[in-house]
């Protein structure tokens, strides 16, 4: 199976997935593209000599992405770290076969905004006692697709916003190439 990866950011998650396709019969990533030219994640993919595609959020809505997906014959759509929301056409043309992760435990923290460590100060102002990560497909309704997987993590009163997402980057880095490699 041929998969593209989207990110906006620094792509940990990207390195992770492209480490286990390394190894993997079931998958290879082919692509990956960004609608930041200057992400770190494009230096990483260097790194694994994997081709890099980088677009506008103008061009995404005017169909550029999609053309370029169906133009490499992808499968499966991975979004790390993808910032923007996914033009409906895409979605529609991935049934099933686009997959994103989210650094909370849906349906708690969902939705637009709720992104980076605006996630981890909301779990630390409300006290919660735990937070984690949530594996879906991606639907036309924001953070509602299918749940595929979530796993937790405990959060003390002693934490900060940034060592919750360093507990739940750890989640991420732990099992989003497993749960991905198990989809295919
Ligand atoms: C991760 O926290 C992920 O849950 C969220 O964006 C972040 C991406 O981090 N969607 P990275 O770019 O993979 O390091």
């Amino acid at each position: 199976k041929r998969l593209a990866i989207l990110a906006s950011g620094s792509g940990s998650n990207a390195e992770k997935i492209m480490e286990q396709f390394q190894k993997s019969t079931k998958g290879k990533v082919v692509l990956i593209a960004s609608n930041k030219s200057e992400a770190f994640v494009l230096e990483r993919a260097k790194k694994f000599d994997v081709p890099t595609f980088t677009f506008s959020k103008k061009e995404m809505e005017a169909g550029v992405l999609l053309k370029k997906l169906q133009e490499e014959q992808i499968d499966w759509v991975i979004l790390a770290g993808f910032l923007l929301k996914i033009p409906d056409e895409l979605i529609r043309a991935f049934p099933e076969r686009m997959v994103n992760i989210h650094p909370a435990l849906l349906p708690n923290y969902g939705g637009k905004g709720m992104y980076g460590m605006h996630v981890h100060e909301a779990v630390k102002a409300n006290g919660d006692q735990q937070t984690g990560i949530t594996i879906h497909l991606v639907n036309e309704h924001y953070d509602e697709g299918k749940i595929i997987f979530q796993a937790a993590t405990p959060v003390s009163k002693e934490d900060s916003p940034e060592t919750i997402a360093q507990k739940v980057h750890a989640l991420e880095h732990r099992y989003f190439p497993e749960v991905i490699e198990s989809l295919l």
